[in-house]
């Protein structure tokens, strides 16, 4: 199938490339011209495994190609709208400007039969509302809602194998023209048994954010159980053991630590709880204020203890943080915890040095006061602590007695309690982790 791909961000690009895995010939378009010259060259514009081997694979078949001019989309039967919608500054809500804009220039490129897919996470009710737009200009196309799950750092296989599909549709039924149009699209991993849904289109836009609000709800909740375990001596790495062990709640997004960031999780439940507000319902949501407070509060802590490391006060103390992204495996620094906490330590008189094993560049464009060092050992040299706050394998895995040779004074806070606390102190280490003794 010929397909267009708008938008070629984390998502789009990921997605583009996955398109041309499945056999399809597909275009992907964006306004970023280095972007498109990254692309164009096989060279993923941020980092996640496996894009750019699989960019420079399915460039060699003919059937990728990229290009800033949107008149690419004609001759494409399927168009995915794959555009980013980042918080409104100065508001809760979600900017809509760019899905507008990639609907708005697609729509002259519109051809009788031609199926919009919409990917971008979006506040409930943009579909129909687009869907008008579109029927204005071609009453023969038909818009789809397709929300995306990727998650980063495994954006390639959660999108050539995700969970499920999610189709919404006007009429929220499996007669609707996009549906085998769809499943013509996804006809591989529909074939190896991925389920699909199909649904009407503010369902399929709410079980995005539904999804989202629910996983970060999970980390509050867990991260809220930490904040108790530290008024009484309990160990939240050993509750989550136990409560996830029973099947309904699970382990997973029990990670108790210093929260979540991101480009997704933190504006997507603002854009919810605006979303709400408009229509009437902001009750139903108030929630997910207390959710985003207690991660919130989660960086405020770890300063904190921080100060509680030292004792008398963080003027001149050299700090190393562990970790930019806001996870592991990617180089995203969007409302990443581990450097608004280092901004903070750094505001209040520390000296803080940065590391991360591919996130600096981006760190250092966000936060440029802060000092940033590639090689680990040169970062911890000296070190009067260290504070691991992006679980990179690397930082987990080292050694106690190897990096305690290096630093002026041996303390730790563990920002995601992945360490082994018995270790560090047998080591000779002070060990602070997150709602742990
Ligand atoms: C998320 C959703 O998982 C994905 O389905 C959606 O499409 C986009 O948003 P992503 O932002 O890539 O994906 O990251 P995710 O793996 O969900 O982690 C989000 C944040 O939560 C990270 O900062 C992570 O460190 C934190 N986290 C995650 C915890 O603090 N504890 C946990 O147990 C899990």
């Amino acid at each position: 199938m010929r397909i267009s791909v708008i938008g070629c961000g984390y998502l789009g690009a990921v997605h583009a490339a996955c398109m041309a895995k499945l056999g399809h010939q597909v275009v992907g378009i964006d306004v970023d011209e280095r972007k498109i010259a990254d692309l164009s060259a096989a060279k993923a514009p941020f980092y996640e495994p496996g894009l750019e081997a699989l960019l420079e694979e399915v460039q060699e078949t003919g059937r990728l190609t990229f290009t800033t001019d949107m008149s690419a989309a004609s001759g494409s039967s399927v168009h995915f709208i794959c555009v980013g919608t980042p918080q409104k500054s100065g508001e809760n809500a979600a900017d809509l400007s760019y899905v507008e804009a990639a609907v708005r220039g697609l729509l002259p490129q519109l051809a009788p039969g031609d199926i919009i897919v919409g990917k971008s996470t979006v506040p409930v009710g943009t579909a129909s509302r687009l869907r008008g737009l579109i029927s204005e200009q071609e009453p023969g196309a038909h818009l789809v809602w397709n929300p995306e799950f990727l998650r980063e750092g495994h954006a390639v296989s959660d999108t050539l194998q995700p969970d499920r599909f999610v189709y919404g549709v006007s009429d929220g039924s499996e007669e609707h023209p996009a549906v085998s149009v769809l499943d013509d699209v996804y006809e591989v991993p529909l074939q190896n048994g991925t389920p699909r849904l199909i649904m009407d289109l503010p369902t399929a836009e709410l079980v995005k954010t539904a999804a989202n609000s629910f996983l970060a709800t999970k980390i509050s909740f867990i991260n809220a159980m930490a904040e108790l375990c530290e008024a009484t001596g309990a160990d939240v790495t050993r509750l989550a053991d136990a409560i996830g062990m029973d099947d309904r709640i699970g382990r997973k997004f029990l990670q108790a630590g210093i929260g979540f960031g991101g480009g997704c999780l933190p504006k997507d439940i603002r854009a919810f709880m605006a979303r709400a507000g408009e229509l009437g319902a902001d009750q139903a949501l108030t929630f997910l204020r207390e959710v985003d407070a207690i991660n919130m509060r989660r960086r405020t802590r770890v300063v904190e203890l921080t100060r509680e490391l030292f004792g008398d006060g963080l003027l001149g103390k050299r700090i190393t943080v562990l970790g930019a992204a806001f996870k592991p495996e990617s180089d995203d620094v969007r409302d990443s915890p581990a450097l608004s906490i280092a901004a903070q330590l750094q505001l209040q008189g520390a000296v803080v040095t940065v590391t991360d094993p591919k996130a600096l560049h981006n760190a250092s464009r966000r936060f440029p006061e802060l000092q940033y060092v590639q090689n680990t050992s040169a970062a911890i040299e000296n070190s009067d602590a260290i504070l691991l706050l992006t679980e990179w394998p690397e930082y987990r895995e080292l050694d106690p007695y190897i990096v305690k040779q290096s630093v002026r004074t041996p303390r730790i806070l563990d920002g995601r309690n992945v360490l082994d606390p018995s270790k560090w102190r047998a080591a000779g280490w002070q060990y602070r982790g997150l709602g742990r003794p």
